[in-house]
């Protein structure tokens, strides 16, 4: 594979993209989307300022793109939740890493998340704020996956529909790479079967 560097954002050959195997959604289909639906977050909170909750990690890519893309004053906190480990399949054990700064009653609350598979993290993380007392919460999903076991979970706006593949980039990692992608790639199987050694 070549490491020959471009100026592409989209440009699969360079070094931090290694093991990808196709983009799935281009960063400007991203863009085109996350200020779509920081248009209807504009019309729905016209008269509040929510809480924009950022999922960590995954959702820091989409979190930072569509806060900015809003005209609203809202403000932001983050929560981190432990997923995957190195592994492709959610385990269903879900544990807070890191917690909200400051109290959410009263208040009306966006989760911003980066892709709901299973939905076992964001069953378990509005069970959580609910028992909170938020005004309300509105969860936005930049990927949902067409998962056939996916439990029935609150989700009000998804960003794009998937096939059920491992997908990285824009927020997304496998083993702690390739968040730094500007685009939603599918990742090699073979790397994630280990039969192509990544890169130290
Ligand atoms: P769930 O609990 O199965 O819904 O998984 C939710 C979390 O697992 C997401 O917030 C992601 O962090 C991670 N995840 C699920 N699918 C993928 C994927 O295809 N690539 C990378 N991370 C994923
Ligand atoms: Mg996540």
């Amino acid at each position: 594979m070549s490491i020959a560097r471009s100026s592409a954002p989209w440009d699969i050959s360079e070094p931090r993209a290694d093991g990808v195997a196709r983009i799935l959604i281009t960063g400007d289909d991203i863009q085109n989307k996350v200020a779509e639906i920081a248009s209807e977050i504009d019309l729905e909170y016209a008269d509040d300022v929510p809480l924009m909750i950022c999922v960590l990690n995954g959702a820091v890519s989409f979190m930072a793109d569509l806060m900015q893309a809003t005209k609203i004053p809202l403000t932001i906190d983050f929560m981190a939740i432990s997923s995957y480990g190195a592994s492709t399949k959610s385990s269903g054990v879900v544990r807070i890493l890191k917690d909200l700064n400051d109290e959410i009653e009263g208040r009306r609350i966006i989760i911003v998340e980066d892709i709901v598979d299973s939905g076992l993290t964001l069953q378990y993380l509005l069970d959580n704020l609910r028992r909170r007392n938020p005004k309300d919460i509105n969860v936005i999903a930049l990927l949902k996956k067409d998962t056939p076991a996916a439990i029935p979970v609150q989700v009000d706006r998804i960003g794009f529909t998937i096939p059920d593949e491992f997908v990285v980039g824009y927020g997304l990692d496998y083993a702690g790479r390739y968040r730094n992608l500007p685009y939603v790639a599918v990742l090699d199987p073979r790397v994630y079967s280990n039969e192509i050694p990544e890169n130290a």
